[in-house]
């Protein structure tokens, strides 16, 4: 027993020697300790894995490396190293994760590489901007924003039914008109609340997201997948991308029927009927990306990216209104005083400030992505003064750069004033990282600009929205994926200054 116990404490001995040896020799980026075959995995807090990360940030400065498993990680807590990291070619990979490349197989965008990736982005991105979403006036954008604001008043109208007689939990109806409006630029479709299809695909994404979360281990110790139990996951997450692939599958051929029968082709205004319209155009030889399981999964990528990143930074912008009734009135009070009445609009952007810098400020206090959303080097490169290897994985610290005092003063209270400059207008600081940067920045980030102004501006000028007597609000959320609140009640009061107001003058 003590020879055996000898034995396995000098293995150890050995392995963290060599590794340690191995990190001087190749320059590797500082990091903790940690065990053979496990790395640092844990020590990592599961249910807070942004403030386990952000303390060894902390201790080992802006370039942290260790080993998560089989994947060696480098963290970057600098906003200035993530830009200049983030420019390069070879970081335009995704991070190699067994769940990402093994089920997406490089379909879709999110976790599409090389020549894919740089194709359908550009898709993406000429799309998003036919749609409308573009910085100037015009009359794209101006069908854009109706298509939001006609979502965004639903949404008003639905919480002014259901918040009536007494507090209620917006998640629902929030969810049902964003995922309604992501719907129709994805799909070119709306849905009822309560339809069959899209209680089945809110359910489907919703197993997905669970099961994702409980298979990821595998990501960074694939030899689990041959235990029963990540073998059961890993078939029930590919059994919930085929069910999904078959209602778009549905969804298409009723496009398809839909414009045989209009003879009207123009109308090109979902991401559906624009591929759809190029696998037309191109035949079978030249075709390139243009096929429908590609098509499946761009479409599963554009409503998983669009739909829950905006909906979780909705729902913490009214928790946090309802926890600071002052800043929540002081922006009632811009929006009385320039709208008088009239609705909001994007032109009214420049001229409401303090609106856009609550967002930025929920966005930069409760990170949705609070780990952001790691990359892959496709190459060795350098980073700062240190050699990181190919095949690693690199993650933008957001949570660590949103929440250090080195660039924001007192980073944990909510302070909408600091997104402002001296002369009121409203300014995005270097260390303001949401969107990230670089080659893959978020495709969809005006788009998502666009949506919180106009539903986070709309629902707070028609409610004066505040925490239920003797409830306590939680502000510290559950990390899954994403960020999100926990469940909780809020009250509703329609104001009164938005309904005796129906004329559109503005000073
Ligand atoms: C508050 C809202 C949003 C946040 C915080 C957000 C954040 C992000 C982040 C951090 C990334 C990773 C970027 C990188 O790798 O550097 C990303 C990528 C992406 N986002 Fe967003 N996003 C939001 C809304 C949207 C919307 C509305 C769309 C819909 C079109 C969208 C579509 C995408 C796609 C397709 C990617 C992958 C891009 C690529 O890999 O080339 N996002 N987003």
């Amino acid at each position: 027993m003590n020879l055996a116990y000898a034995i396995f404490v000098l293995f150890v001995s050995i392995v963290v020697y060599v590794f340690h040896a191995n990190r001087k020799a190749r320059r590797l980026p500082p990091g903790p300790w940690q065990l053979p075959i496990v790395g640092y995995l844990p020590w990592i807090d599961p249910e807070k894995p942004h403030e386990s990360l952000t303390k060894l940030a902390r201790i080992y400065g802006p370039v942290c490396g260790f080993h998560m498993g089989s994947v060696y990680t480098v963290i970057l807590s600098d906003p200035q190293i993530i830009k200049q990291t983030f420019a390069k070619d070879a970081l335009s990979s995704r991070a190699p994760l067994y769940l990402t490349h093994g089920i997406m197989k490089g379909y879709g965008l999110v976790c599409a590489e090389g020549e894919r990736w740089k194709d359908q982005r550009k898709f993406v991105s000429n799309c998003l901007r036919n749609f409308g979403m573009v910085k100037h006036e015009g009359p794209k954008r101006e069908r854009l924003e109706k298509r939001i604001s006609d979502l965004a008043d639903e949404c008003v109208s639905m919480l002014k039914r259901r918040g009536a007689d007494e507090p209620i939990d917006p998640l629902d109806t929030l969810h049902h008109c964003m995922g309604n409006l992501i719907n129709s630029i994805v799909f070119g479709k709306t849905y009822e609340e309560e339809e069959q299809v899209w209680k089945w695909l809110r359910h489907l994404q919703e197993e997905g997201v669970k099961q994702i979360g409980v298979a990821g281990p595998l990501n960074f110790l694939p030899f689990l997948r041959f235990l029963p139990r990540y073998g059961r996951t890993i078939q029930s997450i590919v059994g919930g991308k085929e069910k999904t692939h078959e209602v778009y599958r549905q969804i298409l051929v009723e496009h398809r029927a839909r414009t045989r029968e209009s003879e009207n082709t123009d109308k090109v205004d979902s991401f559906l009927a624009a591929f759809d319209e190029q696998m037309r155009k191109r035949n079978a030889s030249e075709s390139g990306f243009f096929t429908e399981p590609q098509l499946y999964h761009l479409l599963a990528d554009l409503y998983g990216a669009g739909v829950d990143t905006t909906l979780t930074t909705l729902r913490w912008f009214l928790l946090f209104m309802a926890a600071y009734p002052a800043e929540q009135e002081k922006l009632q009070l811009e929006m009385d005083l320039y709208l008088k009445g009239a609705q909001l609009t994007l032109e009214d952007r420049i001229a409401m400030p303090r609106l856009e810098a609550a967002i930025a400020e929920v966005q930069r206090i409760r990170s949705v992505t609070p780990l952001g959303f790691p990359r892959g080097t496709s190459e060795d490169i350098q980073i700062g003064d240190y050699d990181v290897p190919r095949g690693a994985m690199i993650v933008p610290m957001q949570w660590a750069i949103h929440t250090d005092s080195a660039y924001w003063q007192d980073p944990l209270e909510f302070q909408p004033d600091r997104f402002l400059t001296d002369d009121g207008s409203f300014f995005k600081p270097e260390s303001f990282l949401p969107f990230q940067s670089g080659k893959r920045v978020c495709v969809g980030e005006e788009l998502a600009r666009m949506i919180l102004f106009l539903f986070a501006g709309r629902i707070l000028h028609a409610f004066a929205i505040s925490v239920p007597p003797n409830e306590v609000v939680d502000l510290e959320g559950e990390c899954g994926i994403t960020l999100v609140p926990k469940p909780h009640r809020l009250t509703f009061v329609p104001r009164t200054s938005t309904k005796d107001a129906n004329c559109d003058s503005r000073y």
